[in-house]
């Protein structure tokens, strides 16, 4: 495959045609931070967190879907790069309930340690967050959307890995939110011991029913949280 010449903050690289910026520059060690990004799963560019600089671009590029061309000149920390980052974070975070000190998925959050590391503080944003009730019928997946940031990787988990397509978004804007068919509940038999789509999600918003053990009755013992 014919190899494309670029340069990433002031170093000249190169990548196979049809790479994306963000491979390469992975290939070299540089880190760009993704949210919705998944190497596994097809580009979408839902949340922008990956965008850095190109020479001659009006505007900020997303690095996770945009291929490399030829004598292309990217900068990936560049002040630009990073206030427009930190917006976007901040933006996030300005809807996302403040339990990250209790979340018992804080350590797995990606979002939390992408707003560590762009050393993100007190919101400048107006608060407004977004409450929905935790959806725990389910026997394998409990539901906290209060704590997605609508990365939809969880629906492309379940579309392209799992080849079913369970999950969607629906409504729009601020209301947007990933749900089960008209907004149902998930249903416990197609979802049956899998758990593709927790495994990918960025935040807590998605995690198992924890089964300790079985009870005398043979029902496993089922521990919600
Ligand atoms: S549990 Fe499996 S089938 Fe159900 S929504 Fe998640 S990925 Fe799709
Ligand atoms: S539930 Fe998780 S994976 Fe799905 S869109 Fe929300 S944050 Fe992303
Ligand atoms: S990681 Fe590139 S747009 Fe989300």
């Amino acid at each position: 495959m014919a190899q494309v010449s670029i340069t990433i903050n002031g170093s000249q690289v190169s990548g196979s045609e049809g790479m994306t910026i963000l491979e390469v520059a992975q290939e070299n060690g540089i880190d760009i931070p993704t949210l919705c990004h998944k190497a596994e799963l097809l580009p979408h560019g839902a949340c922008r967190i990956c965008v850095v600089e190109v020479e001659g671009s009006r505007t900020l590029v997303g690095s996770c879907h945009t291929p490399i061309t030829q004598g292309m000149v990217i900068h990936t920390h560049s002040p630009k790069v990073l206030e427009a980052r930190k917006v976007i974070v901040e933006l996030l975070l300005a809807s996302h309930p403040d339990s990250c000190l209790v979340c018992d998925q804080a350590n797995l959050c990606e979002l939390r340690k992408i707003a560590a590391d762009l050393e993100i503080g007190v919101p400048r944003f107006r608060l407004r967050k977004r409450y929905y009730p935790i959806e725990d019928a389910s026997p394998y997946i409990i539901r906290d959307l209060s704590k997605c940031v609508l990365c939809r990787r969880c629906i492309r988990a379940c579309r392209e890995i799992k080849k079913k397509n369970v999950l969607s978004m629906a409504y729009r804007g601020f209301n947007s939110k990933v749900v089960v068919n008209f907004d149902e509940q998930i249903d416990p038999e197609v979802c049956r011991d899998c758990d593709v789509c927790i495994s990918f999600c960025s935040t807590g918003a998605l995690r198992k029913v924890k089964k300790l053990g079985e009870e005398k009755t043979g029902k496993p013992l089922i521990i919600r949280g």
